[in-house]
């Protein structure tokens, strides 16, 4: 496995002991093709309250002893382009890159984080931030979703969506939105009572959202400004 830099097909690490997966650390590229990924289709019967079936690339759960990564050089995770059954399977399911989910010891570096976000639709679901240096912000629920009445005051970093849907404006909102800088989800203001609202230091979204565009602002019909002065397309 060292020598391993590309797999066509998927990686699954599913119920391991292991805890490093450092055995892949030349690992560089997973193009996912679903004619050699038979097992991928998988069902969270605890989790259906999302979707019941998901398709990645790199599935990585449950593996309760894993502390970290380990893989330095993984830099692209993709489907295959041209697969007409790929496409045919996005309609019915979420296709994510790599699922990093369930486990429970695991943490990331930051960089190692960007590097992660920054490959196709990675899913990230309650990793911690090793040595963060940063304040990260995420809900006790999987994929919980913030909203004006759960979001922490002072977070840096949403680890997903926040979705303002019949939002009344108030001051404490706006000072919680202040000091955000990355979204790890999607921006969703919808049929919202604001009548302005900014992001001072938002930079970035990554949108990791299967079901949601990365903003989305609509129906708010008191809305006179929205402002992003630091987002960088
Ligand atoms: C906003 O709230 C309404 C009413 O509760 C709900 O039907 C709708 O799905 C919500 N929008 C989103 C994006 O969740
Ligand atoms: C638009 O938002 C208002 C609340 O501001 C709501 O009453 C109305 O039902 C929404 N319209 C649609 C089409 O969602």
């Amino acid at each position: 496995m060292i020598n391993v830099k590309s797999i066509t097909g998927c990686l699954i690490i599913k119920g391991s002991g292991m805890t490093s997966l450092r055995a892949f650390s030349n690992l560089e590229v997973v193009k996912y093709d679903k004619d050699l990924c038979p097992g991928s289709f998988i069902n969270f019967e605890k989790y259906m309250v999302l979707i019941s079936a998901y398709i990645a690339a790199i599935l990585v759960s449950d593996n309760m002893l894993l502390r970290y990564l380990g893989m330095p050089k993984l830099r692209k995770v993709r489907k295959f382009n041209n697969n007409k059954i790929c496409l045919k399977i996005q309609i019915t399911a979420g296709f994510s890159g790599m699922r990093l989910i369930f486990n429970p010891s695991v943490c990331l570096f930051e960089e190692e984080n960007n590097r992660l976000l920054n490959t196709e639709k990675f899913v990230n679901f309650h990793v911690d931030i090793c040595d963060p240096t940063r304040t990260y912000c995420r809900l006790d629920i999987e994929q919980g979703i913030f909203n004006e009445a759960n979001l922490p005051t002072g977070c840096q970093v949403l680890e997903y969506v926040l979705l303002l849907n019949y939002t009344k404006p108030t001051e404490e909102l706006q000072y919680k939105l202040n000091s955000i800088e990355e979204i790890w989800g999607a921006l969703i203001i919808t049929n919202t009572d604001l009548t302005s609202i900014s992001f001072p230091k938002l930079n970035k979204i990554y949108n990791t959202a299967l079901q949601f565009p990365t903003i989305l602002v609509q129906n708010n019909t008191l809305l006179k400004s929205i402002s992003f002065p630091e987002m960088k397309v």
